[in-house]
């Protein structure tokens, strides 16, 4: 069994899709062993998004994701790293196939209303940054 992170973007809870993501996260099998709604600071947010830091649209990312309350999770499951990737679907909302998140709920490239860790090495940072104290 493998640990991820997942984020609800602040897109996804102002919206009220935290439910419907939620859902779809429980119904995959991957069971919730941490979850939290909270603001993120701009430090926090920086150092999530650290392997962007070069990218263009870096400034923009993290004002985004502080804007507003996310709901933060850590699932557990077999290949939970993959098996969440592949339920959020293309990075790109209009390239994510129908049936995964992106894909059936999203239409813009930042406000992409979820994050999933994309390794082992990034999944354990990022619940190290999220969830300090979790077992
Ligand atoms: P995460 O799970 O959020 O990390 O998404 P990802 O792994 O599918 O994409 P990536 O790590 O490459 O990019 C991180 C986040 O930056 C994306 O989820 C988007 O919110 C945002 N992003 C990616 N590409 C662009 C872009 O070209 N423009 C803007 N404005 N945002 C982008
Ligand atoms: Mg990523």
């Amino acid at each position: 069994s493998e640990r991820t992170l997942i984020l609800i973007k602040p897109d996804g809870v102002s919206r009220g899709l935290v439910g419907e993501v939620l859902t779809r996260v429980e119904r995959k099998g991957l069971r919730i062993v941490a979850l939290d709604l909270r603001t993120l600071d701009a430090d926090t947010a920086k150092s999530h998004y650290e392997e962007h830091a070069q990218r263009p649209f870096f400034d923009s990312l993290v004002e985004f994701i502080t804007s507003g309350p996310l709901v933060a999770a850590v699932v557990e499951g077999h290949r939970a790293i993959e098996s969440f990737r592949a339920l959020a679907g293309a990075t790109d909302p209009v390239n994510a196939a129908p049936g995964t998140i992106r894909g059936d709920l999203g239409l813009e490239v930042q406000a992409n209303i979820v994050h999933g860790s994309d390794s082992t090495y990034s999944a354990e940072r990022e619940i190290k940054l999220f969830f300090p104290d979790l077992a």
